[in-house]
């Protein structure tokens, strides 16, 4: 935590001004190796890495002044509705986060947020709405204290106050890859922020993740809930060990553009991150029927067509699936014809890796 500001430099009394707006837009992220357990506070089990998407995105507007003691702290409108359940839950989060921002509390926050993906369709919109809203904060920092400036310390600290909001946003805040966790593999690595990834062969940095929604029914079990049943798991420890020795080798991977390895081990790690769910105290399962026809339809059409397509699965029944630009076109057609039909209301949402998060 070294790159953090001293706090006590971060009284509003100190601030050079305490008005204004922020606005960023940031992206939501998909693992490649998972994040699958973690112990207090939100520090993960094992090394992770995920490529940045470049659609699914949350744009966040935080207005900010000087707090009068008779308005409330925060006011959360969720796409222009008012949503005091939403507005409950981020004072609880920048009530834990204090510590690393003191000047918050002497302001009053009118919050403004959307997604560019649809909701109801089960996309997670925790990584790309706590990495936009730590960003914010950031920049909402550097205005007021100008302490900020070092990008290289900006991007940490919004990827640090973005894991404590929710573990996988921490590798949002950067363009294409992120690893997030220490690894001996990965130099500057760190459980408490995640880091840019840059040593990847261009077939990666264009990669799309077209996501088949199977169904947007509510998750029965949350991903923090199914992080929390990892303790009692039976294959936790040859689990972690597993995802440390599947990241060296997909960086290989990922460094020579060897993909028919790397496809190996990302959908290894899909299926490995379901079948802890199912043999977790008590068990559970996400995927539905047609999550295994979807992955039963891309493996024979893979076998036969020789086109590089893989799958990838987050905590949830929907299918992520990754292929290299060049091959969009038979992949997209694959697609349509076969894999959208198995969706729920037909609904496919296009992705691709993008340039990570942006200030408006
Ligand atoms: C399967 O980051 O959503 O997507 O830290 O409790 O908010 P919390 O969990 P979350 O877990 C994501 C799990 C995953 C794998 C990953 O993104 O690495």
């Amino acid at each position: 935590m070294s790159f953090l500001t001293p706090t006590d430099a971060l009284q509003i009394d100190q601030a050079t001004t305490t008005e204004g707006t922020v606005t960023w837009q940031s992206p939501s992220n998909i693992a490649l190796i998972k994040y699958w357990g973690k112990r207090p506070v939100q520090i993960p089990a094992n090394p992770s890495i995920s490529l940045t998407l470049g659609e699914a995105l949350t744009e966040m507007t935080i207005s900010y002044k000087r707090k009068s003691p008779e308005q409330p702290w925060i006011i959360f409108r969720f796409e222009g509705k008012e949503e005091s359940s939403f507005a409950i839950r981020i004072e609880r989060f920048l009530d834990s986060i204090g510590s690393h921002f003191p000047f918050l509390k002497d302001l009053e926050l009118t919050i403004d947020s959307h997604n560019t993906f649809p909701h109801s369709t089960g996309i997670a919109s925790s990584a790309s709405s706590m990495s936009a809203l730590a960003l914010c904060l950031c920049t909402i920092e550097q205005r007021l204290f100008g302490t900020l400036t070092d990008e290289d310390i900006f991007y940490k600290k919004a990827s640090y106050i973005a894991r404590l909001g929710s573990g996988s946003a921490c590798r949002s805040v950067y363009p294409t890859a992120a690893v997030w966790g220490d690894s001996s593999v990965v130099s500057g690595s760190s459980d408490e922020y995640a880091v840019h990834y840059h040593d990847i062969h261009d077939i990666y940095a264009s990669m799309h993740d077209d996501v088949v929604i199977v169904s947007s029914t509510k998750k029965s079990v949350s991903s923090t809930a199914g992080h929390a049943l990892m303790d009692g798991n039976p294959f936790a420890a040859t689990r972690y060990q597993q995802a440390n020795d599947n990241l060296a080798a997909l960086l290989a991977s990922m460094k020579s553009g060897d993909l028919e390895r790397w496809g190996d081990i990302v959908e290894e790690e899909a299926m490995t991150l379901h079948a802890l769910m199912m043999c977790s105290r008590p068990s559970y399962m996400l995927m539905r029927p047609n999550t295994i026809a979807c992955i039963d339809a891309l493996r024979a059409y893979r076998a036969e067509s020789k086109v590089p397509i893989y799958f990838t699965l987050d905590a949830g029944p929907n299918v992520h699936v990754l292929y290299p630009d060049s091959y969009s076109e038979q992949a997209q057609a694959f697609i349509s014809e076969v894999l959208m039909p198995l969706s729920e209301a037909g609904v496919v949402i296009r992705d691709q890796v993008g340039a990570g998060p942006k200030q408006l």
